[in-house]
């Protein structure tokens, strides 16, 4: 059980767990991880993401069904969907008569802001004791926003689920720190850091990923569907004051 200190002794044990036992998350805990996420730093402080979290076992269910069948959704007691919400700022834009459509880097920035909110989620969680796994919903953004009844000008990015640990992972293996951090300027790609870490793997997960009808492809055309459908689309596209 963690004593809630967090953070580098944390980071340092950090191993993605995939199964979890049954017992609940209580509400002063699950409060201390999404206070964690509502104090992250946000671009402007604008704060373009709303949290959904999903406790109810059939949803968990469907969501898990909905990410091609990751059973640590279901499994897991809570499962908290990060979703980047540029609903929430065109509506505030609305109530002072402004209008605030979506544009590439409104967009972008609410996914790293996301990316950093649901990292400090995570954090605090580990922190606890509990075990995390993050889960792409990006493959399936607009089945998962039906599932938590996520409307227009929103879009799932990211889920956390979070419960007590019934595995103990080992940390996993990380790119060297020479090949990760080029001190003053880029000295260039260090295919040859990441092959270490793939490991035997390299082969499969490149044909998985890149391959004719691989996970990035089937992944991009939901996505493309899914920010169409979600009124997003209009971010992809060149803004208006530049093409006058
Ligand atoms: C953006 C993102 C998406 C991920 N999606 C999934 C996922 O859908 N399913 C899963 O089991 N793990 C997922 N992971 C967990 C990674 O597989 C894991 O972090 C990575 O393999 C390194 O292992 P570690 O976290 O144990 O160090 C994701 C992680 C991130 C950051």
């Amino acid at each position: 059980m963690g004593d809630g200190k967090c953070c580098v002794s944390v980071i340092e044990r950090h191993a993605s767990v995939r199964r979890f036992r049954g017992d609940p998350v209580p509400d002063e805990d699950l409060r201390v991880i999404l206070e964690a996420a509502r104090r992250a730093p946000s671009g402007w402080n604008l704060q373009p993401y709303t949290i959904v979290v999903v406790r109810d076992a059939e949803r968990r269910r469907e969501i898990a069904d909905a990410v091609g069948g990751q059973e640590h959704v279901a499994e897991a007691p809570v499962f908290l969907v990060f979703m980047v919400d540029l609903a929430k700022i065109s509506d505030a834009a609305a109530k002072l008569g402004f209008e605030a459509r979506p544009t590439l880097a409104a967009l972008v920035e609410a996914l790293v802001d996301v990316g950093i909110a649901s990292a400090w989620a995570a954090l605090a969680a580990e922190s606890l004791g509990y075990g995390v796994v993050y889960v792409a919903l990006y493959e399936n953004p607009c089945g998962v926003a039906d599932i938590v009844s996520a409307g227009k000008g929103t879009l799932p990015v990211v889920g956390l689920a979070v419960g007590r640990p019934a595995e103990e992972p080992r940390p996993r293996r990380r790119q060297s720190l020479d090949a990760l951090a080029h001190i003053d300027a880029y000295r260039g790609a260090r295919g040859d850091a990441v092959l270490e870490v793939y490991g035997d793997r390299a082969r499969r997960l490149f044909t998985y990923l890149y391959g004719p009808g691989g996970y990035y492809g089937e992944a991009s055309l939901n996505l493309l569907h899914c920010l169409r459908r979600q009124g997003l689309a209009e971010a992809l596209e060149e803004p208006p004051e530049a093409q006058s």
